[in-house]
């Protein structure tokens, strides 16, 4: 294979780069830091042929980091077409050590692992390294080390731990790092990274919420035709940038339902009307169907019971609304690309439908096909999506939402006295959460929980038995593991006086100090 630097790339995901996964946490955000830079960066996993990741010609590739020892029996291998390519390559960690033992260096045991910062110094002759202070915190985290280097390497970078912190083959553009310089504990990892970027692979910066949205307008336009196009609304970012998109390119022959099963926080149904409708201008079906939900919800607790009532009734209300739109022939869903790759391992197979998804499961008598515009975007870039089609910032933002919504948050019996009491205590820990700057950012998820407990209060001389209110405020990347967010004590105690004084029925709140696991984000 030839390197053509600077070809001529019509297409926005041409001469991007390839991530190569060998089972690091952090791959995803390898992928991410390189589209933050401009430059469309797909993951793939290391068992994918070479035709697949070679599939929109990248102009170099980055090799993850993983849990594995590169002598292990079943080690990952790097792919074998990497052994000759001749476009650049950087590995991390891992991928640094596959390199190194694939190419005829050593790699050992380190006598201690390395984990956390780490000071890294280095020297004045890699592009790597290139406009860097000499001395460089980074993050480490691994076991083995690299003993000695294949021909034509030479050490780029030293930390106290090992001579060999980066290491690089010059003339034939092969990079390593033993720390990672993805995550934001290495604060020189982006520069780093987009000097491999554009000082090493010479890539061009293209890719940008405005060029997606171009690009995808004209794909959705092919893919559609003159026909029309179905998209279930729930009123969170995927499905609202998702349908944005798609009206963009085809106008009315975007037909959006969204069913209102009366779960939804405070102003959210409402919201969904006004910005879509009245002010999108788009064919909006907003189907009321709170009664319906709140009769097939009677009396049921278990909260696996109430998902399923609403996972079913949820499908059966708006394929009975489809039915009702002839000749529509695709579905759109808002699909995001961490689905992608959690589902599939590496974005290569067919089509992915979210498990949780509410609208998956349809009735066989509805065929669609599938459209999913934003399959290839990351939830930050989902984010700028919707920024530039001029959604708004309540919408763009709003916090991760679960399908069955409050159902799930209102534990014991569901009745609308309680679920408006819910709401109305939620609108007051999360209005005060956005006063403070703490709801878009410095907490992943915050929400109240109406709990199935009464307990004894005091108000106005009188004794009451009211219901407990739980709030509920996490710290979490990933929302696999979560932290308990330290929200400022006066703040809690303005929400609680509030709750408590202003929602009938709660004499009590209390504040969640669990982390993930041992417990979940949400108490269901
Ligand atoms: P847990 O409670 O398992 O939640 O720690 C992790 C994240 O998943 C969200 N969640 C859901 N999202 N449909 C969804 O779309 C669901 O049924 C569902 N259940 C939980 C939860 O809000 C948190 O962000």
């Amino acid at each position: 294979m030839t390197i053509r630097y600077n070809a001529v790339m019509n297409d926005l995901k041409t001469g991007g780069i390839a991530v190569i996964d060998f089972g690091s946490q952090y791959t995803q955000l390898i992928a991410r830091r390189i589209r933050e830079l401009g430059v469309y960066s797909e993951v793939y996993a290391h068992s994918s042929s070479a035709a697949h990741i070679n599939r929109h010609r990248p102009t170099g590739y980055v090799l993850s980091g993983g849990p594995s020892s590169v002598y292990d029996v079943d080690a990952p291998q790097l792919p074998a077409f990497l052994h000759e390519v001749d476009r650049p390559i950087l590995g991390i960690c891992y991928g640094m050590q596959l390199l190194t033992a694939a190419q005829g260096g050593e790699v050992a045991p380190a006598s201690q692992r390395e984990y956390g910062p780490a000071a890294i110094s280095h020297k004045p002759v890699s592009p790597l390294f290139s406009g860097l202070d000499a001395e460089l915190q980074v993050w480490m985290s691994h076991g083995d080390r690299i003993e000695s280097l294949p021909p034509g390497y030479r050490p780029l970078a030293a930390s106290d731990n090992s001579p060999f912190a980066a290491i690089g083959d010059l003339e034939r553009n092969r990079y390593g790092v033993q720390f990672h310089p993805e995550v934001r504990h290495s604060p020189d990892g982006s520069a780093i990274l987009g000097n491999f970027l554009f000082r090493i692979c010479r890539c061009a910066p293209k890719w940008s919420a405005a060029a997606f949205i171009d690009d995808a307008v004209s794909r959705i336009q092919a893919q559609v035709g003159g026909e029309r196009v179905l998209l279930a609304l729930s009123g969170g970012v995927d499905s609202a940038v998702a349908g944005a998109l798609i009206h963009r390119a085809i106008g009315e022959r975007l037909t959006c339902i969204f069913v209102d099963h009366g779960m939804l926080r405070m102003g959210e149904a409402e919201d969904v009307a006004r910005v879509f409708r009245d002010e999108g201008g788009m064919n909006l079906l907003a189907v009321n169907a709170v009664e319906d939900f709140l009769s097939a919800l009677a009396g049921v607790t278990e909260p696996e019971a109430k998902r399923k009532t609403i996972g079913a009734l949820f499908v059966e209300r708006f394929a009975e609304e489809a039915r009702k739109l002839q000749g529509i022939r695709f579905l759109a869903q808002g699909t995001i690309y961490p689905d992608v790759i959690e589902s599939a391992a590496d974005g290569a197979s067919a089509k992915t439908i979210k498990s949780h998804h509410n609208v998956g499961g349809l009735p066989a008598d509805l065929h669609f096909e599938l459209i999913e515009p934003l399959r290839d975007c990351f939830k930050d870039e989902v984010r700028q999506i919707g920024q530039a089609l001029g959604l708004p910032e309540a919408i763009i933002w709003r916090q991760p939402f679960p399908g069955p919504g409050l159902a799930i948050r209102c534990l014991g019996e569901l009745s609308w006295a309680r679920l408006e009491k819910l709401r109305a205590a939620d609108a007051i820990f999360t209005g005060e959460l956005a006063a403070a700057g703490l709801l878009r950012a410095g907490t992943a998820q915050s929400f109240a929980v109406l709990l199935p407990v009464k307990s004894v209060g005091v108000m106005g001389d009188k004794r009451s038995y009211e219901e407990v209110l739980a709030l509920r405020s996490v710290t979490t990347d990933d929302f696999m593991t979560a932290d308990w967010a330290r929200l400022p004590q006066d703040l809690l105690a303005r929400v609680s006086a509030r709750i408590v004084n202003e929602v009938p029925g709660i004499n009590r709140v209390v504040y969640d100090i669990t982390s993930k696991p041992p417990a979940t984000i949400e108490w269901e």
